[in-house]
């Protein structure tokens, strides 16, 4: 993404941030536990929601502007249990079943292999163990909008770091053989409303 991005990323989101995702973050990870990998984790919008059950957090992010603003916002409750690492989603430098939740938040929509992202994390998570996802998708309720999604997709990917704007990522997530267990659809309010048509939930590798 880089300095710039990496710089304007929090003041650009801080209205939908404040709206819903704060809220949204929250309710998902209420009851994470155990060994929790974080993908693409950015400046750390999902840190001050993880629980004291949480045993080890990994922070896995390849942009090294937001490693940086990451690591300053460590909350002091997790200080000793959370690492960050220099890692793409397609590559994950763990051994089979070594996590029991992966998180991806505003990830699979930039990851350039999504379907490689997902085959990691299905190979890294143990059996039975859980993907938290919240993500902004194609919108498939209003042509108008998926029209215009898929006309200004390659600018915005320019622009934004790689973002696109048309991913059904639902569907690559039970393709990936993940089993859905909650899928909620919503309008992020106060975003852009190219990315405004959002998902979130949980899906389960099988034991
Ligand atoms: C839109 S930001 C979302 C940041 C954060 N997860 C959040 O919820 O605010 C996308 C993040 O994905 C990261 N990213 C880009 N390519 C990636 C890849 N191949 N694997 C994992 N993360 C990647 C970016 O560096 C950036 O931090």
């Amino acid at each position: 993404m880089g300095r710039l991005l990496a710089a304007i990323y929090d003041p650009f989101m801080a209205a939908t941030e404040r709206a819903c995702l704060q809220q949204w973050r929250a309710a998902l990870l209420a009851d994470v536990a155990g060994r929790v990998l974080e993908i693409g984790a950015g400046t750390g919008q999902s840190l001050a929601h993880y629980p004291a059950a949480v045993q080890r957090l990994v922070l896995a992010e390849p942009d090294r502007s937001m490693r940086a603003r990451l690591a300053k916002r460590i909350p002091a409750a997790l200080v000793g249990r959370v690492e960050i690492i220099d890692s793409p989603g397609e590559h994950l430098p763990f051994a089979a079943d070594s996590f029991d939740v992966v998180v991806s938040s505003l990830v699979l929509c930039t990851v350039p292999d999504p379907e490689a992202t997902l085959a990691e994390v299905v190979r890294v998570l143990a059996p039975g163990g859980r993907l938290i996802f919240l993500e902004h998708v194609a919108d498939d309720e209003r042509p108008d909008r998926l029209r215009w999604q898929t006309r200004l997709e390659p600018l915005w990917k320019r622009l934004a770091g790689g973002c696109h704007l048309t991913r059904r990522t639902h569907e690559t997530i039970t393709a990936a053989g993940l089993q859905l267990e909650q899928l909620e659809r919503a309008s992020m309010r106060k975003a852009n409303p190219l990315t405004r048509r959002s998902i979130r939930g949980v899906a389960r590798k099988p034991s």
